[in-house]
């Protein structure tokens, strides 16, 4: 089983995850991690925060001479603001609690359930962790998680498709990765991103804030990942479950998702087709590639509507936590649109599922062994 933890709050010393799971013999490239890393970190409309820190991954364990040794793998990504804010944020006692204390909960945030919840006086201790810096580390791991899967020949790819109201024209393909990261919203529809470049500035000089819709694709995922036979091991659920938990997403759909409800059945379905030397296969992909929780074999297709940041240049209506007083909410660092950065966050954790799923599925503790049970796998559906 493929598993991992993370830990780290925005401005604490390091992000860390670590994987459990990882077959040995895997070879990994760390600058294919900082790569997806940094793509993270652009896209048009993020902050000033983005530019000041360049994230890069260090190993701590599971991996020698570059590949894995099917021990517990460990992911570290360190604060390089740490020095602002190891006062503030230092474990031990010496800590500064009285400075950079946050008493205006940002609507939209964790905020204020979180300090409720948690009985914290200083918001602060909810937004370090509810704050989308996890994502970087969970970025890490995903990038783990593609270099897993493509040697099994799958590729995985997060595009924007919209922002705001402006709409990409859909097609449900990866296209070349060098030109999709030189787009500025990681769009592959060339004159739609322009629109949603100009969407963005005016919501910036509106103090205002914009989301968008992002779709991730997998392509060359063999029949038969997930099951139909318990609820929490279908894959539909599973990717939804890991695409909601990305900071801001508010709405997951699998092929025709949403659309598939004001359709007849008969325009819907994906008609079966059979051809000698190919075997089984459909005529359209309406589905996104899941039947029932269990992939059939085509392009899988998921879609992850992302709502506009919540934190305001021009701050919106809130209530002091100390005094009770009517007061507006606290501005942090904020980017206008996150929506390319959450594409990038969106892709990992789709391999991450796809990685997690195939482990399941082909186990093995080391690679080779993985690799030999897939084959056998595809010489079986050879002879269907
Ligand atoms: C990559 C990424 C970057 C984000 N950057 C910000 C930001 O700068 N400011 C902000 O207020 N929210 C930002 N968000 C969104 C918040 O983290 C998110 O809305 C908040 O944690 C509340 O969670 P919820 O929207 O899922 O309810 C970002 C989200 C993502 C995915």
């Amino acid at each position: 089983m493929l598993r991992f933890l993370t830990a780290g709050e925005s401005h604490g010393k390091a992000l860390v995850a670590i994987i459990e799971g990882l077959p040995a013999g895997l070879k990994l490239d760390i600058e294919k991690i900082n790569l997806l890393l940094k793509r993270r970190q652009g896209g048009y409309g993020r902050g000033k925060r983005m530019s000041l820190e360049e994230d890069r991954v260090e190993i701590f364990s599971g991996l020698r001479g570059s590949v894995t040794l099917g021990t517990p793998l460990t992911l570290v990504i360190y604060n390089r603001d740490w020095q602002n804010w190891q006062e503030v944020m230092a474990p031990d006692a010496e800590a500064l609690l009285t400075e950079r204390v946050v008493t205006r909960p940002r609507p939209g945030h964790a905020d204020l359930a979180g300090g409720l919840k948690y009985r914290q006086d200083d918001l602060r201790n909810i937004l370090e962790r509810a704050s989308a810096r996890e994502t970087a580390v969970r970025v890490a791991v995903g990038a783990v998680a593609e270099q897993l899967l493509s040697f099994f020949g799958i590729e995985v790819q997060g595009q924007v498709v919209a922002i705001g109201d402006v709409q990409a024209k859909r097609e449900e393909k990866i296209i070349d990765s060098k030109l999709l990261y030189e787009n500025p919203v990681y769009c592959p529809d060339q004159e739609a991103s322009l629109l949603m470049v100009k969407a963005i500035e005016e919501a910036k000089k509106r103090g205002d804030s914009l989301g968008g819709v992002i779709q991730v694709i997998a392509e060359g995922v063999p029949v038969g990942l997930g099951s139909h036979v318990h609820w929490d091991r279908r894959l539909d659920g599973q990717l939804a479950q890991a695409l909601m938990s990305i900071p801001s997403s508010k709405g997951v759909e699998i092929g025709s998702g949403f659309a598939a409800a004001t359709l007849f059945g008969s325009q819907l379905h994906d008609e079966i087709t059979y051809q000698q030397g190919e075997g089984f296969g459909h005529r359209t992909n309406h589905a996104g590639g899941i039947e029932g929780g269990i992939t059939n074999g085509e392009t899988v297709v998921v879609r992850a509507a992302m709502k506009p940041i919540p934190t305001l240049a021009q701050p919106l209506a809130s209530v002091d936590w100390q005094t009770k007083e009517a007061i507006t909410a606290a501005v942090e660092r904020a980017d206008v649109c996150a929506v390319p950065a959450a594409a990038v966050v969106a892709e990992a954790i789709t391999a991450w599922v796809l990685a997690s799923v195939m482990m399941e599925k082909f186990g093995g503790d080391h690679l080779e062994e993985t690799l030999s049970n897939f084959e056998n796998y595809l010489q079986y559906l050879q002879t269907k």
